[in-house]
């Protein structure tokens, strides 16, 4: 397999556990969310259970959808089959990640961690639709690479989630931290992680390679 290969490869599989996980974790194992509320204390204002949850659900569901079509659209296979369909999936993709932020901006001011998390989150919030846009922007001027460049940068925040609870357990249960401090390092951390990896990824393994122009 050549090197572009092995990476969508694993970029595929990775995702595809993460987004099977997401959907049964969250819609079957807890919809409740009761393991996660549970870890909820001394929170500044009362949280409505019902809309949080339902909130919840769509945050998911659309985080769902901007890694199969963000996955799919990386795809150099359905690239050269369909631009048509590559249009599509990235409008699908961009409207995901407006109603994944705006959900995460229902949810912060109730974030774990209180209002350092709901910085952090409110962050991403504002970095993910501007690298997005710059995406959008760059292919309405024909920029391939810096498009393709500019969605590898905006693809990673699709793993916000599982690099935040890696983080967390890895302060929670090797380095001795509160559930709650090691939450917020989780924020911080994937913030600083999800910049850096698209960066070094960029200038390695997946330097850009000559594509036909949309
Ligand atoms: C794209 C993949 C994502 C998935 C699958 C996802 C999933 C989830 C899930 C399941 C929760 C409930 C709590 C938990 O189990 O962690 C949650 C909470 C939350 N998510 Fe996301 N999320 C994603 C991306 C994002 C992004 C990019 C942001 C932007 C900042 C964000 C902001 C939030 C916020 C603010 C909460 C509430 C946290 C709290 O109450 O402490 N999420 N997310």
């Amino acid at each position: 397999m050549r090197n572009h290969n092995r990476l969508y490869f694993l970029l595929a599989v990775l995702t595809v556990c993460f987004i099977a996980y997401a959907l049964i974790k969250n819609y079957l194992i807890d919809p409740g969310a009761d393991s996660f509320l549970s870890q909820k204390n001394g929170l500044k204002r009362e949280l409505n259970l019902p809309v949080w949850l339902n909130v919840m659900y769509i945050h998911v569901a659309f985080a769902c959808l901007a890694m199969a079509t963000g996955l799919l659209n990386f795809s150099a296979t359905l690239y050269k089959k369909s631009r048509k369909l590559h249009r599509s999936f990235g409008y699908a993709y961009i409207l995901s990640v407006m109603l994944v932020v705006l959900s995460s901006g229902y949810m912060a001011p109730y974030a774990t961690g209180g209002k350092i998390s709901s910085i952090g989150f409110n962050l991403i919030n504002i970095i993910w639709p501007a690298i997005t846009l710059v995406a959008f922007i760059q292919i309405k001027k024909k920029q391939i690479i810096r498009h393709r460049n500019w969605m590898i940068r905006s693809y990673a925040f699709c793993f916000t989630n599982m690099l935040i609870h890696l983080i967390a357990l890895l302060f929670e249960n090797l380095l001795g931290f509160s559930y709650t401090a090691s939450y917020t390092a989780g924020i911080y951390g994937s913030l600083a992680l999800l910049l850096l990896i698209p960066e070094v990824l960029l200038r390695t393994i997946a330097k850009p390679r000559k594509l036909t122009p949309l």
